[in-house]
């Protein structure tokens, strides 16, 4: 039998059958976003991990007729090590999520030492996989993916990304509502990081560009804060999971169109990024190319208003706060 490895080795054009792994899988974000994995063409195999009932999501998808196979792995049953084995893409949205009133950095005392010990697993049995880090803070558990790595000796900053495509999504959705357009073709370039004023839309680079400051100030705080509409509505079972599992998935594709050779798939994400490192500040989001090797090109910001600019300098504020806390955890908690 030709395995997947076998046969990329006599191809001389990139793969197009890739093996994703979910870590958190059975959770509110990992059942819809394993759902959209298992319906993505690129997949030819689909791991699903987590604490419980992975076996349970993994035999529910796999009736699905697509072209891969899925299997659930629990801590006792072959575990971390089983689901990451060969693995080309690793999303990970293990970790508690925020009851209303909290905010993303109140996260941090759970879910630092879950990614922390993810990611040590991930460096152990799958070092060259492209990791999506969903968990939040994503201003935190990015950096602290990238020690863990590095203390081990497999960082390689093309293949780390922090998915910030929800706050894509998002101000796409509500620059359409305020403008009265089709959302789909409404393209908003978000930048910074990803919690409340870290998350910075670039509406001056909108095809309207020129919004009454009002209307822009209303429209910038809600693409901010809009998470919180969810965590409010849910009442306390959470925050978003559903448009979360659209836009990992939407990442996720992205990065396998890259890893296979497809050209001009570019998509804001948080990555360790030259922009903003004279400053102090080794992770940033903004627009990427992807390509066979993960990051191909990060991009500047382009032009943006006096009004973008005073946003991105108190954006860079807390942002050098949020990833020292990341990187200080790390070494206090190796
Ligand atoms: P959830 O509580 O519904 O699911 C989390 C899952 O992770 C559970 O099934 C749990 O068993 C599992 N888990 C916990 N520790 C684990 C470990 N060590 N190994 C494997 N699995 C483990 O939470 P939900 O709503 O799915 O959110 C997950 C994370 O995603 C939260 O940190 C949340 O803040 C974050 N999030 C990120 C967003 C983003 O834009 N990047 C948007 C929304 C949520």
């Amino acid at each position: 039998m030709f395995s997947r490895i076998t046969r990329r080795q006599f191809s001389t054009t990139p793969s197009t059958a890739y093996k994703t792994v979910v870590l958190g899988a059975a959770g509110g974000i990992g059942q819809p976003l394993s759902l959209l994995m298992k319906l993505n063409h690129k997949v030819t195999q689909l791991s699903l991990y987590d604490l419980r009932n992975a076996p349970g999501v993994a035999a529910d998808l796999s009736h699905i007729p697509t072209n891969s196979v899925v299997k659930g792995f629990t801590p006792d049953n072959e575990g971390l090590a089983g689901a990451l084995k060969d693995a080309d893409v690793v999303l990970i949205p293990a970790g508690v999520p925020r009851k209303p009133g909290m905010t993303r950095d109140d996260l941090f005392k759970t879910n630092a030492s879950i990614v922390r010990d993810l990611a040590k697993a991930i460096a152990d049995n799958a070092p060259k996989a492209a990791v999506l880090v969903i968990s939040n803070p994503v201003n935190s558990t990015v950096p602290i993916v990238a020690e863990v790595f590095k203390s081990k000796g497999v960082y390689n900053p093309k293949k780390l990304f922090g998915v910030t495509t929800l706050d894509v999504l998002r101000a796409s959705r509500f620059t359409s509502e305020v403008l009265g357009t089709n959302p789909v073709q409404e393209k908003v370039t978000v930048v910074g990081g990803h919690s409340g004023i870290t998350i910075v839309p670039l509406l001056s680079q909108t095809k309207k560009k020129d919004f009454d400051p009002e209307v822009r100030d209303a429209l910038t705080h809600r693409i901010q804060f809009g998470g919180d509409e969810v965590v409010q509505a849910k009442q306390g079972a959470g925050s978003a999971t559903l448009s979360m599992a659209q836009a990992g998935a939407r990442f996720a594709n992205s990065v396998l169109s890259g890893l296979a050779g497809e050209t001009d798939v570019v998509e804001p994400t948080y990555v360790d990024s030259p922009l903003f490192k004279s400053e102090g500040i080794d992770f940033f989001s903004s627009k990427v190319t992807l390509g066979t090797e993960g990051v191909k090109e990060v991009h500047g910001l382009g032009e943006i208003s006096s009004y973008e600019q005073d946003l991105i300098n108190k954006a860079k504020e807390t942002l050098i706060k949020n990833i020292q806390k990341g990187v200080t955890f790390v070494k206090e908690n190796p």
